[in-house]
């Protein structure tokens, strides 16, 4: 699949895949989709102190990496389980520009399948495999934070089915959270169907109105 850089409009590039007519990250910033989804509503919301976190579509390790810069600001310790189906060169990440950081790096170079120290505060694991199929899988542990990252429900539906959200809400934590940039109602209700309590919450700055995280109440607090 061919892909091409462009730059986003806060200065920080993604990936195009033309085959698609679909970006990696949002058009109007992607190291500010990341940073406010995935960090700020996602893993700054949780309270546990060594959260395990499942991102659904590893893709350019940006939020991988701003995850780790937050466990190191933070002082929590995470463990991260990134799926991807299509790893991509390294070559090609390095001309995204994010960061000169060796951790950066290290994050692209790890081993996959295999749990990695890239840092005192981040342990990595990525997966190779096809996120459709999670539901066939044993899982080690429970999450507390689902970066929910694939590609538009328009573009691959199959990745937004009904099924797959009942199997993430099961191997969610009580009180884990998902979160996603996709706030349609559909997308809304499956996640309530699953189980998840769902709110909206505003968009990063210059970017969407509106996101979804979804959360695993304890029953009693309902
Ligand atoms: C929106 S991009 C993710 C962007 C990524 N989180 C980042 O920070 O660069 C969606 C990702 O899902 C991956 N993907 C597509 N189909 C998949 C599947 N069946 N299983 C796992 N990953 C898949 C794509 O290769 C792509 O990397």
């Amino acid at each position: 699949m061919k892909r091409i850089i462009e730059h986003t409009d806060d200065g920080s590039a993604t990936l195009y895949v033309p085959e698609m007519n679909e970006h990696y990250h949002s058009v109007k910033g992607a190291r500010t989709e990341s940073q406010h989804i995935f960090i700020d509503m996602g893993l700054k919301h949780v309270q546990t102190a060594q959260p395990h976190v499942l991102e659904i579509g590893f893709g350019t390790g940006l939020n991988a990496y701003l995850t780790l810069l937050a466990a190191n600001e933070t002082g929590k310790k995470v463990h991260y389980t990134g799926l991807e189906l299509y790893p991509l060169e390294w070559d090609m990440i390095a001309e995204l520009n994010y960061s000169d950081d060796p951790l950066f790096k290290q994050i692209h170079t790890a081993a996959w399948e295999e749990e990695v120290e890239i840092s005192p505060n981040f342990t990595l694991q990525k997966k190779k495999t096809d996120f459709t199929t999670i539901h066939k899988e044993n899982h080690p542990h429970r999450y507390d934070v689902v970066y929910f990252d694939a590609f538009a429900p328009e573009k691959q539906p199959e990745m937004w089915e009904q099924q797959l959200f009942n199997h993430i809400y099961s191997i969610t934590n009580s009180g884990g959270v998902l979160t996603t940039y996709c706030a349609k109602g559909s997308i809304r209700r499956m996640l309530q169907a699953a189980g998840f309590v769902v709110e909206r919450l505003p968009g990063p700055p210059g970017g969407k109105r509106e996101i979804l995280r979804g959360s695993n109440v304890p029953l009693q607090s309902i």
